[in-house]
């Protein structure tokens, strides 16, 4: 039997070329080598999304994006988190066994109060305590599918060695096997993906490029990425340049090849750099972006997809959680 990965996505916007290539390619490929669960995080999103509509909005595009770039529902178990309610019973019974030094030390919450800090602010100014406790409702996302790998950024390593301890504690403390340790596997994300501006692409300095963005906007985006203010005729450096970093990072070797020629050679405009980039975005996404926006056009079609991978989710969960109810004494 194929081992188990599970990946989590939190909607709380449209994904980006940052995304694309730091989580979603990545977690997309796992599938050839595990059996994999892909689920979406809405309940982790309502910590900081208090907007209906926007909230409702963000999970069909997220939906929509992993399932146009390939993610294939018939094989993988894609569902909402809200759809397996015993995933909340289940964090409730694992915050019973987590120590609350561990929350106050969990890098989401700390980093908020840090915030609050610099500020001046109360500590606990904008804390809800469904942030202060989001890592129990990730380790129950995690040991309710007897997960072996969970493919994450740096940036949630915490909690996953969070979510082993956990599990390790009630394991022993019961003396059953009842949970699976999960281990990370951390994507280092050496090669940052630069925003607009060249800093890394992220949501919080407004310089992404969304993956599926139509032609005439992609071409105004690309078209504020910044660079230096050289002239057409001048001859100009490939790797130093935010245009070619993220040309590079979709194209083929000899396309690469060719471009950073013609930059050495001269006589390249940053306009025509910029329409190379976006010939190969389309090239890479033009046909995903159709399947997106046919998606898009019948959410009831994700509800069916999303419903499906929720009846094959439930099932597993159910057990799980009735092998716990029976370890910990509640019939
Ligand atoms: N916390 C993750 C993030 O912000 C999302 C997430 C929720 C998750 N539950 C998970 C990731 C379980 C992996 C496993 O990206």
């Amino acid at each position: 039997m194929k081992k188990i990965s599970l990946t989590g996505i939190k909607p709380t916007g449209v994904p980006h070329l940052g995304n694309y290539l730091g989580a979603i390619k990545p977690a997309l490929e796992l599938a050839q080598e595990y059996s994999p669960f892909y689920f979406i995080a809405d309940y982790h999103a309502l910590i900081s999304v208090h907007d209906a509509f926007a909230l409702k909005k963000s999970i069909y595009q997220v939906a929509a994006t992993w399932l146009a770039l390939g993610l294939n529902p018939e094989e993988a178990c894609f569902y909402k988190q809200s759809d397996i309610p015993e995933i909340f019973e289940l964090s409730w019974a694992l915050s019973c066994f987590t120590p609350k030094g561990f929350m106050n030390r969990a890098h989401a919450y700390k980093d908020k109060m840090a915030k609050n800090q610099v500020e001046g602010l109360d500590n606990d100014d904008g804390i809800n305590i469904g942030l202060y406790s989001y890592p129990c409702l990730m380790d129950a996302d995690i040991l309710m599918f007897r997960s072996n790998v969970v493919p994450v950024g740096k940036d949630q390593k915490q909690h996953i060695e969070f979510a082993r301890d956990i599990a390790q504690r009630f394991n022993s403390h019961y003396g059953r096997d009842v949970f699976t340790i999960p281990e990370p596997i951390i994507r280092e994300e050496t090669n940052v993906i630069p925003g607009l501006d060249g800093r890394k692409m992220s949501k919080s300095y407004g310089n992404t490029i969304e993956i599926f963005l139509e032609p005439k906007a992609l071409k105004k985006k690309i078209g504020s990425i910044v660079t230096n203010s050289q002239g057409m005729e001048e001859p100009k450096d490939p790797d130093s340049c935010n245009v070619f970093s993220l040309y590079k990072l979709f194209a083929n070797k000899e396309q690469c090849e060719t471009l950073a020629a013609r930059y050495r050679a001269g006589g390249l405009g940053w306009g025509h750099a910029k329409a190379e980039l976006q010939t190969v975005l389309e090239a890479t996404f033009g046909e995903a972006r159709e399947r997106y926006n046919a998606l898009l056009a019948d959410t009831a079609q994700i509800d069916k997809i999303l419903a499906l991978g929720a009846a094959k989710a439930k099932p597993v969960a159910r057990e799980l959680m009735q092998e716990v109810r029976d370890t910990i004494g509640i019939p």
